[in-house]
């Protein structure tokens, strides 16, 4: 499978998000993830769709939109007009997960459902057939430079593995504490689309950040 690596703005300088994701292009990054929290669902808030739409103007990237919010149905609308490409949302929000896919794919965009860590794969397996992606939360969402949790690796390697028996080429992406000495672990468990904020702003050459990550991430798939 294609190895993607989608640098997280929430790393980022925030009052130069335009130059920064300009900076992520020209170092090679595939994707935009874009953390979007209301101060609900988790306790932060960053920011809304006026900002992604800003954002569009000044960016080829993919826009990898994670909502951290507790009712996606309401907004998804807002983003897919902003211009995001991937609208993923939590599984554990207050809406109904079909009806919520079903609206991100009659905007056009391509949708996806994240777990919280105490979620188990079970939870996301009647949706795989009409999912884009999954995405396997490797820290409590809601901030970003926590530290990487290895006990979600049987949980992404199981999602793989059923994703296998079922034919189905389904991204699976992993976020929260990916960096050098994590990134060998998630690929060797099925993770090909590496969501990377503060390895990859916080370092001195992002394009080299990403090109190791991408490598090892190569090396070491499941
Ligand atoms: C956390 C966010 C992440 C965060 C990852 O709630 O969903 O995308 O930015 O940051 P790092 O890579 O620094 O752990
Ligand atoms: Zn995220």
């Amino acid at each position: 499978m294609e190895i993607l690596i989608s640098p997280s703005i929430l790393a980022s300088d925030f009052s130069k998000l335009g130059e920064e994701s300009q900076r992520m292009e020209q170092a090679g990054a595939d994707w935009l993830h874009i953390d979007v929290m209301d101060g609900h669902f988790v306790p932060n808030i960053t920011l809304g769709a006026p900002i992604v739409k800003s954002l569009r103007k000044r960016s080829e990237l993919v826009f990898d939109v994670h909502l951290m919010i507790s009712e996606p149905i309401r907004y998804v609308e807002d983003f897919a007009k902003a211009g995001a490409d991937i609208i993923t949302f939590h599984i554990e929000c207050d809406n109904d997960t079909d009806e919520v896919i079903d609206k991100i794919h009659s905007l056009g965009c391509k949708a996806g459902i994240a777990l919280k860590p105490a979620t188990p794969a079970q939870a996301v397996l009647p949706y795989l057939e009409k999912l884009d992606m999954v995405l396997v939360m490797t820290v409590e969402p809601g901030f970003g430079g926590q530290s990487f949790m290895p006990d979600m690796m049987l949980k992404l390697k199981e999602i793989r593995e059923e994703c296998k028996v079922r034919n189905l080429d389904i991204n699976l992406q992993v976020d929260g504490g990916i960096a050098k000495k994590t990134v060998g672990v998630v690929a060797r468990n099925g993770a090909n689309v590496l969501v990377a904020g503060s390895a990859v702003f916080g370092s001195d050459d992002p394009k080299a950040t990403i090109s190791m990550l991408r490598d090892s991430a190569k090396l070491n798939f499941y």
